[in-house]
C-alpha cells in the first residue's frame, strides 16, 4: 500500500466533517477524501440492509480514487455495516462509536446522557456498550429524529433548532446527567447550541478527537503515515443537490470548498 494515497470517509451526510476536522487537525500532511451521502440521509430512520448496501457503494467510490485507509464517520453506519465492510475489504476501516465509557469515567451524579439515531440506539453494539460501562450508572437514552436534518440545512443557531435541543434534552437534564454523549457526528456542529441549553454543568462528550487519534494510531503501525512535508488536500463528493452542498461545506469547513457530485454507479 501506499502510503502517500489518500484516507477515505464518509457519512450520511455532512456530519462527518466534524470527524474530519479532527483529523486535519491531527494529521496535517494527509490527504483526505470525504463523501457525504447526503441524497440518502438520513441513515438513522434506514434498515440495517440499506445502510449496508450505501456503506459498500461509497467504499467502493473511495477505492476509486486509491485510499489507504477507510474512516466510517458515521455511529449509525458503524453499526450497521462496518463488519461487513471489514469482511469485505482489506485496508484499514476505522470506526466510530458513542464515547459511553469517557462520560462513565468522569460523572459524579451517577446519570449520563446519550443522545444519537434511533438506529445506533437499537443497536446490539450499542447495548454492548451500555453493559459494559454502565452497570454502575445510569444512562438515559433519546433519540433525535429532528437534528441530523437542522444540521443538513445548515440551520446551527436558530430559535427553532434551540427548541429542538430543549426539547430532547429536557428529560436528560430533569434525570441529573452531568455528562453528554454526542452519538451522532452531525450534533458537534450543533455545539454553541447544545453547550447553551444544557449549561456548564454537564460535560459534553464529543469522540472526533479520538477518532482522528485512533487513525493515527492505525496509520502509524501500519506505517502508512504520508512522508510528504506539504499540507494535505481535502476533496470533497456529495450524493445530494450539488447547489446546497456548496454552500453547507463551506459553512461547516470554515472555507470555501468545491464539491463535486458523487458519480451516477454510487449514487
Ligand atoms: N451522522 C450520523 C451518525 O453519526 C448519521 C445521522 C443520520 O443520517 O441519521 O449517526
Amino acid at each position: 500500500m501506499n502510503s502517500s494515497a489518500p484516507i477515505g470517509v464518509f457519512d450520511s451526510g455532512v456530519g462527518g466533517l466534524s470527524v474530519l476536522h479532527a483529523i486535519r487537525a491531527a494529521l496535517p500532511h494527509e490527504d483526505l477524501c470525504y463523501v457525504a451521502d447526503s441524497g440518502h440521509v438520513p441513515y438513522g430512520t434506514k434498515t440495517p440492509e440499506y445502510l449496508q448496501q450505501r456503506s459498500t457503494a461509497l467504499t467502493e467510490f473511495l477505492l476509486t480514487q486509491g485510499i489507504k485507509a477507510l474512516v466510517v464517520a458515521c455511529n449509525t453506519a458503524t453499526v450497521a455495516a462496518v463488519k461487513h465492510l471489514r469482511s469485505q475489504y482489506s485496508i484499514p476501516i476505522i470506526a466510530v462509536e458513542p464515547g459511553i465509557k469517557a462520560a462513565a469515567s468522569i460523572t459524579k451524579t451517577g446519570a449520563i446522557g446519550v443522545i444519537a439515531t434511533a438506529a445506533t440506539l437499537e443497536s446490539f453494539q450499542f447495548m454492548s456498550l451500555i453493559e459494559r460501562f454502565g452497570s454502575d450508572i445510569k444512562i438515559l437514552q433519546q433519540a433525535c429524529p429532528h437534528l441530523v436534518k437542522q444540521v443538513e440545512d445548515g440551520d446551527l443557531t436558530s430559535p427553532a433548532t434551540r427548541t429542538i435541543i430543549q426539547h430532547y434534552t429536557e428529560p436528560l437534564l430533569a434525570a441529573d446527567i452531568d455528562a453528554l454523549v454526542l452519538g451522532c457526528t452531525h450534533y458537534p456542529f450543533l455545539r454553541p447550541l447544545i453547550d447553551e441549553v444544557v449549561g456548564s454543568e454537564v460535560t459534553i462528550i464529543d469522540t472526533g478527537s479520538a477518532i482522528a487519534r485512533q487513525v493515527l494510531k492505525v496509520l502509524t503501525g501500519q506505517n502508512l503515515l504520508n512522508p510528504a512535508p506539504q499540507p494535505g488536500q481535502e476533496t470533497f463528493w456529495t450524493s445530494g443537490e450539488i447547489e446546497t452542498a456548496q454552500s453547507i461545506f463551506s459553512t461547516l469547513w470554515q472555507q470555501e470548498v468545491n464539491v463535486q457530485r458523487l458519480p451516477e454507479p454510487f449514487r
